[in-house]
């Protein structure tokens, strides 16, 4: 099979910079999910509808199936890795999906939470309405959705309380 020209990026990944061989065509995902071992950040629909690939990108949440791997040079990507080290407490958001069960299979969850992540550092108070808003990009077929508002409500009051 015919392969591709290559070319050298450099762009930072859960604070941490990394230089890398993309083809044109290669997906931010495939870069994160292959190379990178960041299988964290789930492919669901590779067609720009499900939401599961959500990251941040410079800040902005974007979905990483839509994003080519060369776009992302010399920008800073987030994925659900980059909110919490291995040894440290869980992130807000993930400890509020956990207590109020905004989860079940768990396949859409990273995509949530880090759509959640860039609305609450935009909104820190979001209403239902705009979280609803927020996360319309992002699909679950398990929870009904209640329990994802309510959790991102939660992450949010315990955030302006002053933990992490
Ligand atoms: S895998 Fe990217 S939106 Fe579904
Ligand atoms: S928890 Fe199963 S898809 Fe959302």
């Amino acid at each position: 099979m015919e392969t591709s020209p290559t070319t050298s990026i450099t762009l930072t990944v859960n604070g941490r910079a990394h230089t890398l061989d993309a083809e044109p065509r290669q997906l931010l995902v495939e870069l994160l999910r292959g190379p990178l071992g960041l299988t964290g950040t789930h492919v669901g629909c590779d067609t720009s509808q499900c939401g599961a690939c959500t990251v941040l990108l410079d800040g902005q949440a974007v979905k990483s199936c839509s994003v080519l791997a060369v776009q992302a040079a010399g920008r800073a990507v987030t994925t659900i890795e980059g909110l919490s080290a291995p040894d440290a407490p869980l992130h807000p958001l993930q400890d509020a999906f956990s207590a109020c069960h905004g989860l079940q299979c768990g396949f859409c969850t990273p995509g949530m939470v880090m759509s959640a992540c860039a609305l609450l550092a935009e909104n820190p108070q979001p209403t239902d309405a705009q979280i609803q808003h927020a996360l319309e990009g992002n699909l679950c077929r398990c929870t009904g959705y209640v329990n994802i508002v309510a959790a991102v409500k939660q992450a949010a009051t315990t955030m302006a309380g002053g933990a992490k």
